[in-house]
């Protein structure tokens, strides 16, 4: 990608004060309007440690993060939060108003917008995300998938240029987590950048475009879903199991002289069902 980053990690490095850890070693990566990137790896690997540099939540012990090519450091929280969005895993730590529509204002409300704009934000976020139905219930008594959506909603209505959903699959039903799915391309095509930190395999396998993989402090692959998953080496560092369908290919294709996986030049994994229907009953394409 030739544009310049919306978001850039040079030599980023992170030391928690407390037990002496470096949770981040001099990580570098650029991200660009909108990608749509998974950011994988073990527990304590570094994930939230990295997406929380990339709102100002936590500053580098050295290194810089560049926001628009500007030091974050120099930039004020508040500032941040309104172009960096953070989706907590837990809706429970990020609702606090009475209802949905409350939610819904606070963000808009909080940026000094007038009231006609806090109201067009808000239906805008009640339309793009389903909730007509939930707009006067209390956040709490509402399913906890759909309490999910009202967070992502509130970061919605703030209008942010890059999304950061942190496990935005994890809790949710089959409906929701498909809803999720379709929002993220939507997100996109609006333009937004979204980075999911997630083991959803799905998520990762049909929905994002660039997998980020954290181990130990640092990134060891950066690259498409399906290099990352054709990577064995990287996969079984990391300890994650690729979708089903993905080991499906691979074992067929060790039980046959045809691998499965060959349906287009580029292709060394099939991803989904789709492309493993497509391998076995159509065969090789162009
Ligand atoms: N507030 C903190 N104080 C001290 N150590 C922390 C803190 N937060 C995280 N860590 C440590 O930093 C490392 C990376 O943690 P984290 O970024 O949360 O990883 P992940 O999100 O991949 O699970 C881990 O060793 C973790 O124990
Ligand atoms: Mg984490």
């Amino acid at each position: 990608m030739t544009s310049t980053p919306l978001i850039t990690c040079d030599h980023l490095h992170h030391v928690y004060a407390r037990g002496n850890v470096t949770a981040l070693n001099k990580v570098n990566v650029a991200i660009h309007q909108q990608e749509i990137i998974g950011i994988i790896g073990q527990n304590g690997s570094g994930k939230t440690t990295l997406v929380k540099h990339f709102n100002g939540l936590l500053k580098p012990t050295s290194g810089r993060v560049l926001l628009d090519g500007q030091d974050t450091v120099k930039r004020h929280v508040q500032e941040l939060a309104a172009y960096v969005g953070y989706v907590f895993q837990n809706p429970n730590h990020q609702l606090f108003a009475k209802t949905v529509e409350e939610e819904l204002e606070f963000g808009p409300r909080n940026m000094g917008l007038s009231d006609e704009q806090v109201i067009e934000r808000r239906e805008k976020a009640i339309e793009f995300f389903g909730l007509q139905q939930y707009r006067s219930h209390h956040p709490y008594r509402i399913s906890f998938p759909l309490r999910k959506l009202v967070g992502m909603a509130s970061v919605y209505t703030m209008q942010p240029r890059v999304f950061i959903l942190d496990e935005p699959t994890t809790g949710q039903d089959n409906i929701t987590t498909r809803t999720v799915y379709r929002l993220i391309h939507r997100l996109r095509d609006e333009g937004k950048t979204v980075i999911c930190v997630s083991h959803d395999m799905i998520l990762l396998a049909e929905v994002v475009d660039r997998m980020i993989v954290m181990r130990n402090a640092q990134i060891i692959a950066d690259a498409t879903p399906r290099e990352v998953f054709a990577d064995s080496a990287v996969m079984q560092s990391t300890r994650i199991t690729p979708p089903q369908v993905t080991e499906f290919g691979v074992q067929y294709t060790q039980h046959r002289t045809r691998p499965l996986a060959d349906v287009g030049p580029a292709r060394t994994v099939v991803l989904s069902v789709q492309e493993a229907i497509d391998a076995l009953f159509i065969g090789p394409k162009g």
